[in-house]
């Protein structure tokens, strides 16, 4: 009989979008007549531009002529798309170079693989709320985990504890599930302090192309000392809808090297670079060609365009709720508007009382830790009809 990973035994149920959905589905069986309106998944929901769907198409053909048929490509990714996401950072003002970046099928694989990278015995410090995979992937390696709290008070940017030392640092920002990003004085203290700890932060720039304020990062590279102390793992599943079609890139810095304990030199980039070439084949052609279509000025308009609907709807969120004097976080910068739930309600309590009373899904923020116990999260990616029909219903409630 194989030894199994027992550590999956400490991994709690992902019982949460499968409860949302007995809910819902329980509540639609006793009024079929009731129109639900869902703002509660993080998908998208509008069609690709018209440039990447060409260029889709061009990776198509391409392989189905023999001049131009494509087999196993680089497991790091095609140098088109690599050199284009080189371009990409610096007209943010960074400055990587194409051999630092490996391309995957998106974020996901990306920050939950990277747990490969490092030892058992490693203080993870991960704060709560947060997004599920972070907590899951340490605790199918056995690893126990350091939490921090991110609150209102803290307004859910919880800043380093000098008094506590890390080796591994979670930080998502722009954040799911709330919203929040840090600026970048605050994302200077992180550095300094991974850099005092010889801590790696592991950046989720996920949501990066939400951020409309110039002045915030959306890079973690773009902080003094990052590249000595951080891996950026990017998506394009919001950028350009990619949640269905696939792709994704990490960001290893050659600077990232650390002394192992017989006092050899280890850089990250060839520890993930070996990782990478061991377990993983690469991305289609075809999808690198659609995504390399993301990053030319016409592909890139029209990804705008569908993250200014989507931002629009946060929008008309954000005002219902400021409206009603909520106190809600992100809306601005972020596709998440996350918000404390009404009238001492629990997450679940007022997840009831939404669909009950107004038939608006959306997801108890108990969902993503402690912290959320309290708070509720819609997001902006339903359609404009949909959004603005939520929110009517909205004003009506308490
Ligand atoms: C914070 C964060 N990181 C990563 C992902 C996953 O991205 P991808 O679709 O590229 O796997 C998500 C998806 O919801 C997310 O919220």
């Amino acid at each position: 009989m194989p030894k199994l990973n027992e550590n999956y035994l400490n991994l709690q149920d992902s019982y949460l979008f499968a409860k949302i959905n007995q809910k819902v589905t329980a509540y639609s069986k006793e009024h079929p007549d009731h129109k639900i309106i869902r703002l509660g998944i993080g998908d998208v929901t509008l069609p690709l531009g018209s440039h990447i769907i060409d260029e889709l198409h061009a990776g198509v053909d391409a392989l189905g002529s023999a001049d131009s048929f494509k087999g196993y490509g680089p497991e790091q990714g095609y140098e088109f798309l690599r050199n284009a996401i080189v371009e990409y950072y610096a007209e943010h003002g960074v400055s990587i170079a194409a051999d630092e970046i490996f391309i995957s099928d998106g974020a996901k694989s990306d920050t939950g693989n990277i747990t490969d990278l490092f030892a058992q015995d490693n203080v993870i410090l991960i704060p709560d709320p947060v997004y599920p995979v972070y907590v899951d992937t340490n605790i199918m390696n056995g690893r126990n985990i350091t939490y921090i709290d991110a609150n209102a008070e803290n307004n859910f940017l919880p800043m380093p504890d000098k008094n506590i030392h890390a080796d591994v640092i979670y930080i998502c920002s722009p954040n799911n599930p709330t919203g929040a990003v840090y600026n970048h004085a605050q994302l200077q203290d992180w550095v300094d302090y991974a850099l005092a700890n010889q801590a790696v932060i592991l950046f989720d720039a996920a949501y990066e192309c939400f951020i409309t304020d110039s002045t915030l990062p959306r890079s973690i590279f773009e902080i003094k000392g990052a590249k000595k102390c951080a891996i950026e793992f990017c998506s394009l599943s919001k950028t350009a809808g990619f949640t269905g079609t696939r792709c994704g890139y990490t960001i290893v810095p050659k600077e990232l090297v650390f002394t192992a304990s017989n006092g050899s030199e280890m850089s990250l980039n060839a520890m993930w670079n070996r990782r990478q070439t061991t377990k993983f084949n690469g991305v289609s052609y075809i999808v690198q060609k659609g995504a390399s279509a993301v990053f030319t000025i016409e592909g890139m308009a029209q990804c705008k365009e569908n993250l200014a609907y989507y931002q629009e709807n946060a929008r008309i969120i954000a005002e219902t709720l400021s409206k009603k004097g909520i106190r809600y976080f992100g809306g601005i910068n972020s596709p998440y508007i996350w918000f404390e739930c009404p009238q001492q309600m629990d997450s679940w309590q007022f997840f009831d009382y939404l669909l009950t009373n107004v038939q608006v899904v959306g997801t108890p923020g108990a969902g993503f830790g402690k912290n959320g116990q309290n708070f509720f999260r819609l997001t902006s990616f339903g359609s404009r009809e949909n959004t603005i029909e939520a929110m009517e219903r909205f004003k009506k409630l308490f």
